[in-house]
């Protein structure tokens, strides 16, 4: 399973792709409000520090908007994913932009039939948003089972970026059911790797070391 960071923080950014983990990273314009920065300006900060598919939202709903914004992202940095809202115009423009060779993160999913209308169109990565759904009382894990079974009855190459993650449950239950990538918030990745047993047995091995280190 690949991860994602779901930030835009460039200090989160470097501290987690320290650990060797991280294999992309997701924005949204929410996120880049957060940072008080240009778009482009930190997309091309990102780029320098992960080597991965960087998702890159546009704001315009109109189709020529769309496609005007997705080549200029396009043209900062190879890695740039194109994320495009789910809707009407969204899919025209992720059929145009893939005989384009630009790759897109049909985002803003919250339904199998949306999946799988991504998938038609060509959609590089698939956003479905599941903690959105939790939110609202659905089950967003249902979801990604579903997406997985849809997808793997016809091949379809799009590949499940499981989205709007909000505890490390939410990725370890995605990657039970295949999802091929999971995008978390730093704080999701820092509990992935915490255990309470793994500091007590650490803690205990210094102490015992202490008590044989120095005999001959
Ligand atoms: C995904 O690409 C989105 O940026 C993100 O996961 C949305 O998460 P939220 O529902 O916590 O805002």
């Amino acid at each position: 399973m690949d991860f994602y960071l779901d930030t835009a923080n460039l200090d989160e950014i470097k501290k987690y792709a320290a650990w060797g983990v991280v294999d992309g990273v997701t924005t949204n314009p929410s996120l880049i409000a957060k940072e008080k920065v240009s778009l482009e300006k930190r997309i091309k900060d990102i780029a320098k520090i992960v080597n991965g598919p960087i998702s890159s939202e546009v704001i315009a709903t109109d189709l020529p908007g769309m496609l005007k914004e997705a080549r200029r992202y396009a043209h900062w940095h190879k890695n740039v994913y194109v994320k495009v809202p789910m809707n009407e115009n969204g899919l025209k423009a992720v059929g145009i932009l893939k005989k384009e060779g630009i790759h897109t993160n049909m985002t803003l999913v919250f339904s199998g039939g949306q999946a799988l209308l991504a998938a038609k169109a060509g959609a590089t990565l698939v956003s479905p948003f599941i903690g959105r759904l939790d939110d609202i009382s659905e089950d967003g894990m249902a979801l990604i089972a579903e997406m997985v079974e849809i997808y793997a009855n016809y091949g379809y190459e799009t590949k499940i970026l499981v989205a709007s993650i909000r505890h490390p449950r939410h990725v370890i239950e995605a990657a039970r059911i295949g999802a091929d990538i999971a995008t978390m918030p730093p704080a999701v990745l820092e509990k992935l790797i915490g255990h309470p047993l793994t500091d007590k047995g650490i803690s205990l091995f210094r102490d015992d070391w202490e008590k044989v280190k120095n005999l001959q």
